[in-house]
């Protein structure tokens, strides 16, 4: 049983169940914080000057930036609207490279990648199609180009970002062209970026440091036929986290080690200059921080057993969108606990069979009003979620350290949900 897996903060969610209305997330500020110190500390070991960037898709709540940023990680922003709630955490200066971090959209417009550029991110381009558009938008002395490695590899097949079938990244045979291009376009200062997959599976132990030996065979020949020397390199993010109590966790020592070696074996062989190091994770940082909390409403006996909850799929779409295990934990709420484990699906109200948050799980036996909690909530969860069937998106509170709640996003409400119509 892995523990990181079955823990939730017992008591808090007994705490907040009797104060707020659920269904809500809850956010656990102990658990985040140690997740950026723990993957900054890692990698700062082997690389003093290691930058760190958030993944903001994955959980965007401002409170939770804010908490991140304190934590000295800066931001990958992948739409205009992250890049417009980052800039409204605070100034250039406040971040740790006094930048606010790195772009990565794709198929962006040019508008896209100024209103970037404006805002401080350093752009990282998605392909040579893209690399005219800086004349537009006006040529940046610094500039990042997304390389598909060739190779990539994710729990769940759609998230897969590298190799043929992947719409992101340069093809690697047509980087040293690429950087040709903005060579001769005036850029002075160059990086380069991969993101391979998101959730690699946690047993690929050498994967990071052999996918990072690929990019730098591919820095190297850029050197060669182009005279570039790439100074910052995005690892992009990808670093699994275990959503089964039977998987382990991620060894990020292990891996930071995995990929001190790639870089001392290939900067040896190439007699490269060591490119700056730099890492986007999601995932890893907020994904075991979050907790869906909700309450059983109906129970359904008939072919199978469904337990009918408050919360549905347009909360924390992963189950229904990939098929994706989440833990489940049952607080019986009856005055004496009891009644024998039993095989249930967990149902939410929304009119499609893939509104099972679990499928023919043994769990405590339930009945209405219990309280379900669903684990690993905190990243691609919320970020995700949508109004299909009319249906609101729910409260998000912050576990503060000293044990106090606070609400960091109200519940939305009709009028949320009807707010742009224009008559
Ligand atoms: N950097 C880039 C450029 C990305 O596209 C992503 C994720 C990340 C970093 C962060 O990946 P992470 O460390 O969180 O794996 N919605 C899916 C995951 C899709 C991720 C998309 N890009 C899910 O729920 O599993």
């Amino acid at each position: 049983m892995n523990k990181q897996v079955i823990y939730y903060p017992e008591d808090a969610v007994l705490r907040a169940v009797k104060q707020f209305e659920t269904p809500f997330f809850l956010y656990d500020e102990a658990r985040l914080r140690e997740n950026c110190r723990n993957f900054k500390k890692a990698f700062s070991r082997h690389f003093p000057n290691f930058w760190p960037l958030y993944a903001v898709k994955a959980n965007s709540n401002p409170e939770i930036l804010k908490i991140i940023a304190e934590e000295g990680f800066d931001f990958d922003a992948s739409s205009p609207s992250e890049v417009w709630i980052t800039r409204k955490l605070g100034k250039t200066e406040d971040f740790a490279m006094s930048s606010i971090g790195m772009f990565t959209g794709n198929y962006n417009p040019a508008s896209e990648l100024k209103y970037a550029k404006d805002a401080g991110y350093l752009l990282n381009l998605d392909d040579i199609s893209m690399i005219p558009m800086l004349q537009e938008i006006g040529v940046s002395e610094f500039i990042s180009l997304r390389i598909n490695p060739g190779v990539g590899k994710a729990t769940i097949e759609s998230n897969v970002f590298a190799g043929p079938n992947a719409k992101y990244g340069i093809p690697f045979e047509q980087a040293a062209q690429a950087y040709a291009m903005v060579r001769d376009m005036g850029v002075k200062r160059f990086g380069i970026h991969m993101m391979t997959g998101s959730n690699v599976p946690i047993g690929e132990k050498n994967y990071f440091g052999d996918i990072i030996k690929k990019l730098l065979e591919v820095v190297a020949d850029i050197k060669e036929k182009t005279g570039v020397e790439i100074e910052l390199l995005n690892m992009g993010g990808g670093f699994g986290v275990p959503y089964r109590p039977e998987e382990d966790s991620l060894n990020m020592e292990e891996i930071a080690l995995s990929v001190r070696k790639a870089f001392d074996e290939q900067c040896e062989k190439y007699g490269l200059k060591e490119p700056h190091l730099m890492a986007e994770p999601g995932r890893w940082i907020t994904a075991d921080m979050g907790f869906l909390v909700s309450r059983v409403d109906v129970i359904k006996d008939g072919y199978k057993k469904f337990v009918g909850i408050d919360a549905s799929s347009n909360d924390m779409p992963r189950p229904s969108i990939y098929g994706a295990y989440h833990h489940v934990s049952v607080i019986q709420a009856r005055e004496s606990s009891g009644g024998k484990p039993e095989t249930v699906s967990i149902a939410g109200k929304i009119c499609e069979n893939n509104d099972q948050l679990a499928q023919d799980r043994e769990l405590l036996h339930c009945e209405v009003g219990d309280i379900i909690v669903i684990h690993n909530c905190g990243a691609h969860a919320y970020s995700m979620g949508h109004n299909y069937n009319g249906r609101l998106r729910h409260a998000e509170y912050l576990l503060r350290i000293d044990g106090s709640f606070a609400k960091i996003r109200r519940a939305e409400t009709f009028e949320d949900l009807y707010a742009t119509i224009l008559s």
